[in-house]
């Protein structure tokens, strides 16, 4: 008799633990951490595409540690990720782009020996306009030669440190991206089975891409040298086209898949630009630089920058290496 094949899914846990003997971190501990990561944001996933029947939609009236309007949908992703989260045994600290504090949940006794820290609703002023949105996540292994109640200590760390990073972004499907330094691989989650399944592995981001990414309202603030290179990206010789979607997660998918450059350059106003190190710029840039991209604040590697505080801010040049390097030539 015919035995029915089951279709072979590999999950992003089963993928992580493959690497087994390569990675140090593929454990069944660490994997029961990322599947916290996966059911938050399978939650979330669900709560979107039920978001205006479920009247979600729009805003709490609160404002956030950064001074911007909260969604609600901000508080639910926030809320759900730290109750998943939560009780992994093995997170000792939690770092949200929504609290002006880390969540410390256990001491850094072994078992609290991860922190995780997330941007949980990432393009959040699209919600209501149902344009893409996504949640960016980072994993940082506690420093041992930090003490353990220095909480700082333990976050503020170089994104070269990461464990792990990677992003969700909840669109005509949801689609769960991350790099654990052995190349990035792609999820799809599944809605028949609830799980995500795997897509595409050691995905590499194009070398060139003829696509630039920037909110062009701001160019006249911006660096001469970003206005220069804003010119000549539109001359026929160069010949490019412009896509921005206002969700960073969005931008950067396509800037990973089609290849290209997405900018957030600093202004006068905002000298540090407005994404920030910790849990959007960090996470992406090891991404961009596992699939053969690269990532820069302008002067320096982005994943070299020496965090200063929890929600600091940096400029964000991003994308195929040809063109981050085209984007630095103009800034020398
Ligand atoms: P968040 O919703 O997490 O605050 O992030 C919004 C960010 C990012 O998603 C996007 O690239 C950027 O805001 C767009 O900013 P502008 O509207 O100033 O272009
Ligand atoms: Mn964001
Ligand atoms: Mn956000």
């Amino acid at each position: 008799m015919k035995t029915t094949e089951m279709p072979f899914i590999k999950t992003v846990e089963r993928h992580f633990l493959e690497r087994k003997g390569h990675n140090p971190h593929a454990t069944t501990e660490f994997c029961w951490l990322l599947s916290g990561i996966t059911l938050a944001t399978k939650i979330i996933a669900s709560q979107i595409q039920r978001a205006g029947l479920l009247e979600i939609v729009g805003e709490t009236g609160q404002t956030n540690v950064q001074g911007e309007e909260v969604q609600k949908l901000d508080v639910i992703a926030n809320e759900t990720l730290v109750r998943c989260l939560g009780y992994r045994g093995n997170i000792g600290l939690l770092v949200s782009e929504e609290d002006e504090e880390p969540h410390v949940i256990q001491d850094a006794t072994e078992s609290g020996k991860y922190t995780v820290l997330f941007d949980p609703l990432d393009g959040s002023s699209n919600i209501n306009a149902n344009v893409n949105i996504g949640t960016i996540f980072s994993v940082l292994q506690r420093d041992p030669k930090v003490e353990d109640k220095n909480v700082m200590g333990h976050v503020l760390q170089p994104g070269y440190k990461q464990v792990a990073a990677g992003y969700v972004v909840y669109g005509s499907s949801t689609v769960l991206a991350y790099t654990a330094g052995y190349g990035v691989h792609m999820f799809t989650l599944d809605p028949s089975i609830g799980a995500f399944v795997l897509a595409q592995e050691n995905v590499k981001m194009p070398t060139s891409g003829k696509i630039y990414s920037v909110n062009e309202a701001n160019s006249r603030k911006f660096p001469v040298g970003v206005q220069k290179y804003l010119d000549w990206v539109k001359t026929d010789e160069a010949g490019y086209s412009s896509r921005y979607i206002g969700s960073l997660v969005a931008d950067f998918h396509r800037t990973l898949i089609r290849g290209g450059v997405f900018m957030y350059p600093p202004t006068k106003k905002a000298p540090n630009g407005k994404l920030r190190l910790l849990y959007e710029a960090n996470p992406l840039a090891f991404v961009a630089e596992q699939a053969g991209g690269v990532a820069s604040d302008g002067h320096q590697r982005i994943l070299d920058k020496q965090p200063q505080a929890m929600h600091e801010r940096t400029p964000l040049i991003i994308g195929s290496k040809n063109e981050v390097e085209k984007v630095l030539s103009f800034l020398k």
